[in-house]
């Protein structure tokens, strides 16, 4: 899939760039089945929260030897549609997979993630530049009401904020200084919601500010995240280094699958 001109500069000047419907139905629902399944797994790189017991947040679905493996999720990672515009938004044709993860945020329950731009965390995981992006993919349709995301155009063109450690949430992450947001926010464009129906994805730069509210809606919202970046500028050694299933150390190039795959896989399972 080649993106235009048009797009690509769009990516660049707003960090962040919408594909409405890039998967179809029947590949979002071979992923959604996949992810029910592996929400009864027990491993780590699955996070439960609540009282339900059930997984909230899972990791490393990509990688085929663990526990969390998905050969669907692996195909997704992938297929033209998902590595290839990678690939085309960093320009770069040798990336690897910092992580994968997938954001079940339930219904009525699932609370806030507050503004922040993954870059930084994964610059305190060793990765020296900020050539990286991530693509969202929509396994439900996502609403405003039901928690989105939301971007806030061009706030990558500023760089990296140093980040805190914020606690307030289940998950606890590093989060923007919410001083150093709203100077960001001042005189910019309001911020996007990332909203569309399932299989839209958003792709977007590791330094562009992003949040998303509670979900007040009464469907949970899915949503996949795939972090790219590129090969020769995979982490240096740190102490204490996060997990695997969060900081990857397969930074071995990934190859570009058939753009059929999801579907191809589920066919050969059938045979
Ligand atoms: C993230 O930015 O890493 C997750 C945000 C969300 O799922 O709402
Ligand atoms: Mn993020």
């Amino acid at each position: 899939m080649n993106l235009t001109q048009e797009q690509i500069d769009a990516y660049k000047r707003d960090g962040f760039l919408v594909l409405p419907e890039l998967f179809s139905p029947s590949e979002v629902n071979i992923l959604r089945a996949e992810t029910e399944r592996l929400r009864h797994v027990e491993a780590d790189g699955i996070f439960r929260e609540g009282e339900d017991d059930k997984a909230k947040t899972m990791f490393r679905m990509h990688e085929p030897d663990g526990p969390t493996y998905s050969s669907a999720y692996r195909a997704l990672s992938r297929v033209p549609r998902s590595l290839g515009v990678a690939q085309q938004v960093l320009d770069d044709t040798l990336l690897y997979m910092h992580h994968c993860k997938v954001n079940m945020k339930p219904s009525i329950e699932g609370t806030v993630w507050h503004w922040h731009q993954d870059f930084g965390s994964w610059h305190l995981d060793g990765i020296a530049k900020p050539t990286m992006a991530t693509m969202m993919v929509m396994l439900d349709e996502a609403t405003e009401l039901g928690g989105c995301l939301y971007m806030l155009p061009g706030s990558h063109t500023d760089g990296r904020f140093t980040p805190y450690y914020d606690e307030s949430t289940a998950y606890k992450f590093w989060a923007t200084p919410a001083a150093q947001v709203k100077a960001r926010m001042a005189g910019a464009p309001d911020p996007v919601a990332i909203i569309g129906k399932p299989g839209t994805v958003a792709i977007f730069d590791c330094n562009t500010l992003h949040a998303s509210g509670h979900n007040l809606s009464a469907r949970d919202r899915w949503q996949i995240y795939l972090c790219y970046n590129l090969c020769a500028n995979r982490p240096g050694d740190i102490e204490k280094p996060r997990p695997d299933y969060v900081r990857s150390r397969n930074w071995a190039p990934m190859d570009l699958l058939e753009d059929d795959a999801i579907l191809a896989g589920e066919r050969l399972a059938a045979e």
